[in-house]
């Protein structure tokens, strides 16, 4: 598969990706848990990056498309992705659609998750991520909690609550969204691309998605 999963912060996007991934071998592409590993490196990206994450801003499109240009060319892409977390902006929009042409790649379609702000709201604040880049397996305290001294069940690393997870944080990541990455939904509407799911169950999201895959 080759799409797109659109969704606020806390939206449910990462959760889904993951389990989509089981499908059909199709690679998940967050560009949060990259920035997130770079940071962590130390990278130049990573330095540049990092302000703009912990307060809850959006990196500048020009980083984001360097960084996607060469990831969508590696190997592991050939199969299937899902992209999560990206595009964000309308321009990262069209430089994506550019960018696909020169490669002859060809979208199925754009993934809308929509989660009222309340249950947002508390699913933020109440995640936990596995610290292990390679793993980055996301619990929930409430709904899918990690073992009970907080490490993750699938690698043992610790988990952790994210930089950006703080209240203030995430509702200027919140409103970021309604500038910047809401308009999204009506670009890919108008281009008939888009397919709105309501986020209840994230397994249920992901039969919902298997099955439009299946019928086009
Ligand atoms: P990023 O990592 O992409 O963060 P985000 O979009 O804010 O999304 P989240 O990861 O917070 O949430 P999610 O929708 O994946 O939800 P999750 O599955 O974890 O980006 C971080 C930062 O990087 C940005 O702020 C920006 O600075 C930068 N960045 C990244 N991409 C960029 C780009 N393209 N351009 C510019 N800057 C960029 O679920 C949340 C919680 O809810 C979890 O605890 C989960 O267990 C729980 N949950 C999920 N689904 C359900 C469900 N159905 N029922 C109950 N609980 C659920």
């Amino acid at each position: 598969m080759k799409i797109i999963l659109l969704g606020a912060p806390g939206a449910g996007k990462g959760t889904v990706a993951k389990l989509l991934t089981e499908h059909d071998g199709s690679v998940q592409i967050s560009t949060g848990d990259i920035l997130r590993a770079a940071v962590k490196e130390e990278s130049p990206m990573g330095k540049e990056a990092k302000g703009y994450m912990d307060r809850g801003d959006l990196v500048p499109d020009a980083l984001i498309m360097q960084m996607m240009e060469v990831r969508l060319q590696q190997p592991d892409c050939r199969k299937g992705f899902i992209l999560d977390g990206f595009p964000r902006t309308i321009p990262q929009a069209e430089e994506l659609e550019k960018l696909l042409m020169r490669q002859g790649i060809r979208l199925d379609f754009v993934v809308n998750l929509e989660v009222p702000r309340a249950v947002i709201l508390d699913r933020l604040t109440t995640r936990r991520t596995c610290a292990n880049p390679d793993c980055q397996e996301i619990y929930n305290i409430k709904s899918n909690p990690p073992k009970a001294d907080g490490t993750c069940i699938k690698c043992g690393s610790p988990t952790i609550q994210r930089a950006d997870e703080t209240e203030e944080a995430i509702s200027f990541r919140l409103e970021t969204y309604m500038a910047k990455t809401a308009p999204l939904i009506d670009f890919y509407g108008k281009k008939g691309m888009l397919k709105n799911f309501e986020s209840v169950s994230s397994q249920e999201t992901v039969s919902n998605i298997k099955g439009v895959l299946k019928s086009t």
